[in-house]
C-alpha cells in the first residue's frame, strides 16, 4: 500500500522519543506541507488508518511491538518556521521549544522563559497544554491554526480551546501554527528569567537522563511527585527504566529500559499511591499502542 507522500516503514519510534523507547511505526511520514498533510489524511482515512502526530516525542511512552497506522511528523521548513508581528509571533507546529526560545529572546519578546528546559515541539506544547505549576502555554495563545482529519484548516481563538491544565480540546484535529501573544523587554531581562527558570528545574528534576518528562498529571491541590515519594518509591527499578531519585514524578531509562519495563512501574506506582493516599494518579505521558 503506497502512501501519497514519503514514507518509511522501517522507522523505530525509539529514534523519535525522549524515553528513547518503542518499536517500529508501520507509516512514518514526513509531509512537505500543509497541501501533502491534508492528501494523507484522506488516504489514511479512505484506508481506514490510524493517523497520529509526533512533535519531539517527549511525552510519548511507545510500546515496544511499534504502532500500527501513520505516525506523521511535522519537521519540513513549512512547519518550522517563525516569524513575528510587533509583539506577536506566528510559530509553526514543529517548532521546538528550545529554538522558540531562542528566538524570543532574540527578537527581546518575553513570556515564553518559563516553558525553558521542555524538550516538545509547539504543536505538542498547545495541545497537551504544557508548562510549569503556574503558568501555561495556553496563557500566550491569541489564536491557532489546525487542521482537521478531513484535511479542513480552521482559525480557532483561545477562548475557543478550553485550555485547562495540561490539557486543550484539540482532539480531532493537528496545530499547524499559533500566534502567541509576548511582551517587549529588555534581552537581560529575558536571559536572567530563562536562567532562573533552567537552574529551578535543574535543581528538582536532575539533567541529563532519557525520560518523558513527569509521568502523571498533579491531583488537584497536591503533587504526585510528593504522592509517589511519600509511597518511598525513589529508586525503584524494573528493569532498566527507575523512578528518579531527584523527583519521584519522572521514570528514567537508565540504559536499556523497554516500554514493558515503564509500563510496570507506572503500575507498581499507581498501585502504591491509591493503597496509601486513595488517590487515582492519571498519566499525563500518552502510551502508544
Ligand atoms: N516533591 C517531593 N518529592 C519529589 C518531587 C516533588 O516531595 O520527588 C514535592 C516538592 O518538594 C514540592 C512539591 O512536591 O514541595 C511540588 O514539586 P515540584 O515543585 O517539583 O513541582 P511538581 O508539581 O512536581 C510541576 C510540573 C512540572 C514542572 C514543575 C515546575 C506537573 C505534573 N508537573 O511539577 O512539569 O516542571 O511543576 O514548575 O504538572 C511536566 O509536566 O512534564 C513537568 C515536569
Amino acid at each position: 500500500m503506497n502512501l501519497p507522500v514519503k514514507y518509511r516503514r522501517t522507522e523505530l519510534l525509539s529514534k523519535h522519543t525522549t524515553f528513547q523507547i518503542g518499536g517500529l511505526a508501520q507509516y512514518w511520514a514526513e509531509p512537505k506541507d500543509v497541501a501533502q498533510l491534508a492528501r494523507l489524511f484522506s488516504w489514511c482515512k479512505k484506508n481506514k488508518k490510524r493517523v497520529r502526530v509526533i512533535g519531539a516525542g517527549s511525552n510519548i511512552l511507545a510500546v515496544d511491538q511499534g504502532v500500527c497506522g501513520v505516525v506523521v511528523c511535522l519537521n519540513s521548513s513549512s512547519f518550522t518556521a517563525i516569524s513575528k508581528v510587533g509583539r506577536f509571533c506566528l510559530v509553526g507546529a514543529g517548532v521546538l521549544l528550545p529554538a522558540l526560545i531562542s528566538y524570543c529572546t532574540q527578537q527581546g519578546l518575553s513570556g515564553a522563559e518559563f516553558l525553558c528546559g521542555i524538550p516538545g515541539t509547539l504543536g505538542g506544547a498547545i495541545a497537551g497544554n504544557a508548562g510549569t505549576k503556574d503558568k501555561s502555554i495556553g496563557d500566550l495563545v491569541e489564536f491557532v491554526i489546525v487542521m482537521d482529519y478531513n484535511g479542513n484548516i480552521r482559525k480557532q481563538s483561545a477562548a475557543d480551546l478550553d485550555f485547562t491544565y495540561r490539557n486543550s480540546n484539540l482532539k480531532n484535529c493537528v496545530v499547524l501554527q499559533a500566534c502567541l501573544k509576548l511582551v517587549k523587554k529588555d534581552k537581560t531581562i529575558i536571559r536572567a528569567n530563562i536562567a532562573r527558570y533552567a537552574l529551578a528545574r535543574r535543581m528538582s528534576q536532575g539533567k541529563g537522563w532519557l525520560s518523558a518528562g513527569c509521568c502523571f498529571k498533579n491531583p488537584s491541590g497536591d503533587s504526585a511527585g510528593r504522592l509517589i515519594d511519600a509511597c518511598g518509591l525513589k529508586g525503584s527499578r524494573r528493569g532498566q527504566a527507575i523512578i528518579s531519585n531527584s523527583h519521584a514524578n519522572f521514570i528514567l531509562n537508565d540504559g536499556r529500559a523497554t516500554a514493558s519495563d515503564v509500563l510496570a512501574l507506572i503500575r507498581r506506582i499507581k498501585r502504591s499511591v491509591k493503597k496509601r493516599f486513595g488517590i487515582s494518579l492519571e498519566l499525563e505521558i500518552k502510551i502508544w499502542r
